[in-house]
């Protein structure tokens, strides 16, 4: 059978590439020729071109091995008799970049776009694993719609400090508490710090890494019984190859994201989301990611969809495990069929069929990390959507991380404008702070830092921890690591520095918690908070030059409430390019 690209109108126009490679023409033997070095001349003969978008880079060391997971789809492309392309595109590693790598992610996302777009390739395999890599490169597939397939990279192995399983990034928050509360040593924090990262992969808890490369999988966009392979599993090599087959078989089905991505996908995803006890950043990319399909979901779907979905892994940090073990215990597919009632019927995979035909009969092989239907953690885990005086646009909370007891809390601000503020003055044995206090933080928003860090889960009071304090009320208008727990209620919006109402709490309002009722308020008189004027401290932190990325950045970034994209990057845009390059 000739190589064709179907329509969704059913014509067979014939490859995208072939507007490249195909004819006598100058232009077509300029495409050719700069192209071969070592490729054989029927690359060029009508075979489908795979890009493999590949954010491996020694700077975000939990995609470094991405380029072995590429060798494997190159196989498979080559095996199904397409061209496997390798595209480096832009890498964001979470712990290291600067100001925050969510900063980066719109960035990334348009810049693999225009290159998705602008050269001559037909499909796509998107390689990702540290948090912001998987949704950026769904952003650009969604925004080009090219037949494109996701292999997440995998979470690392567990790593033991002391006999005692060591969670990525939860454990690093739980063990530097315990150095501020004077129960862990210096020495012995430093020692668990070779101990943390075990293997290649990203981050073993339920963190952002872990929740995208599953929610990609609940999406549709993975080869089904990818998503929480550990990253050293020759398993992931093995479906990486099936996986580059699966993109040429899909180039010649013409099934793109527009066709795999529906309303009952994300639905789907916010159902794992749920069960998974899955990071609260899922809600700004699952957001932004139906933007660019316009897929018409909101802020409230999530708790309307996900609110009364029980939770059923038990991973840190909502819970005990980690990613080798949900692995081991049955992995995703063990959890969905659990909620298999709840899940669409009709949403595709990249398979093109759908996603509860691949679930099976998959069993759980260990109750103690996956729990049955019959026997949550918790009967109701999803994300709450709160509102109120104090987040008129929304905020959420995630109560599977936080307190019971705090799920409905009247405190006193404690109010940090800025994280500096927070850093100079949490600490000071002066602080008017008791753990009936509410600490706000507000400049964290997308605008206000900008890009929106995971800050919210501030650290308690010093003099708090040594009482035997673990957790309090926080609120902020940035956004928590994945990997972090406690009541914080955060993605405020509007942000303070978009002008939220969180700009004019001040220290003493009473602030009242009340998730059953998915209220966040600050309890003064309204006409006296529409009255008082903005923090000047707030004011004098967001207030920076700007050039570059950053200035286009704060100017066009919308709210976290739609996902903080670009506003001019929403929709789609398809595969088409206007003109020649010469
Ligand atoms: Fe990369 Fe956690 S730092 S996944």
């Amino acid at each position: 059978m000739p190589w064709v690209a179907v329509r969704r109108d059913g014509t067979m126009p014939g490859l995208r590439s072939s507007q490249w490679y195909s004819g006598q023409d100058r232009n077509a033997y300029i495409h050719r020729a700069w192209m071969r070095r070592g490729l054989p001349g029927h690359a060029f003969d009508g075979r489908p071109q795979i890009a493999i978008a590949n954010t491996a880079s020694d700077l975000t060391p939990c995609n470094s091995h991405l380029n072995e997971v590429a060798e494997s789809v190159k196989q498979g492309v080559w095996e199904a008799g397409g061209v496997p392309l390798n595209l480096p595109v832009v890498s964001l590693g979470e712990t290291q970049l600067r100001p925050t790598a969510m900063l980066w992610r719109n960035m990334a996302a348009m810049a693999t776009e225009e290159m998705l777009r602008g050269n001559p390739i037909d499909g796509v395999v998107l390689l990702g694993g540290c948090d912001k890599t998987i949704p950026s490169l769904l952003m650009a597939a969604a925004s080009v719609d090219l037949p494109a397939v996701v292999v997440p990279g995998g979470p690392m192995l567990s790593g033991t400090f002391r006999g005692v399983p060591l969670g990525c990034g939860t454990d690093v928050w739980r063990l530097s508490e315990e150095v501020r509360a004077g129960q862990l040593s210096e020495r012995d924090f430093l020692e668990s710090e070779s101990c943390m990262i075990r293997s290649r992969g990203h981050c073993n808890t339920m963190g952002t890494a872990s929740t995208m490369g599953l929610l990609a999988e609940a999406l549709g966009t993975t080869l089904p019984g990818t998503a929480g392979l550990p990253a050293p599993d020759s398993r992931l090599l093995a479906q990486s190859h099936e996986t580059g087959r699966l993109a040429v078989e899909m180039v010649r089905e013409g099934r793109r994201p527009s066709d795999v991505l529906s309303a009952g996908s994300f639905r789907n995803a916010i159902v794992a989301l749920a069960a998974l006890g899955g990071s609260t950043n899922a809600v700004v990319h699952l957001l932004a990611i139906a933007g660019r399909l316009g897929v018409p979901l909101t802020l409230d779907d999530f708790d309307r969809i996900g609110a009364d979905v029980p939770l059923l892994v038990n991973l840190q940090p909502a819970g005990r495990f980690l990613m080798e073990d949900l692995h081991r215990a049955g992995g995703l597919n063990a959890v969905l069929r659990q909620v298999r009632d709840l899940l669409d019927p009709e949403a595709l995979t990249v398979t093109g069929r759908p996603l509860v035909d691949h679930l099976g009969e998959a069993e759980i092989w260990d109750p103690e990390v996956i729990r049955t239907r019959e026997a949550p953690l918790q009967p109701a885990a999803g994300i709450a959507v709160l509102r109120g005086n104090l987040a008129p646009d929304g905020a959420i909370i995630k109560p599977a991380a936080a307190s019971p007891r705090l799920m409905r809390h009247r405190g006193r601000a404690v109010v940090f404008d800025s994280i500096e503020d927070l850093h100079a003055r949490l600490d000071d044995p002066n602080l008017d702070v008791d753990e009936d206090s509410v600490l706000v933080l507000r400049g964290c928003g997308p605008k206000g830092y900008p890009g929106m860090p995971e800050v919210s889960n501030m650290p308690l009071p010093e003099k708090l921890l040594k009482k035997g304090v673990r957790d309090m009320v926080r609120v902020c208008d940035g956004r928590m690591s994945g990997t972090a727990y406690g009541t914080v209620v955060l993605h405020v919006s509007p942000e303070a520095a978009a002008g939220g109402p969180l700009d004019r709490v001040r220290t003493g309002d009473p602030i009242v918690l009340d998730v059953e009722n998915r209220r966040i308020d600050v309890d003064i008189p309204q006409e006296e908070l529409d009255g008082r004027e903005p923090s000047r401290a707030l004011l004098e932190s967001v207030a920076r030059p700007l050039r570059g990325w950053e200035r286009l950045y704060v100017d066009t970034v919308m709210g976290a409430d739609t996902g903080a994209d670009l506003d001019f990057l929403v929709g789609s845009s398809g595969d088409a390019v206007a003109r020649e390059s010469h």
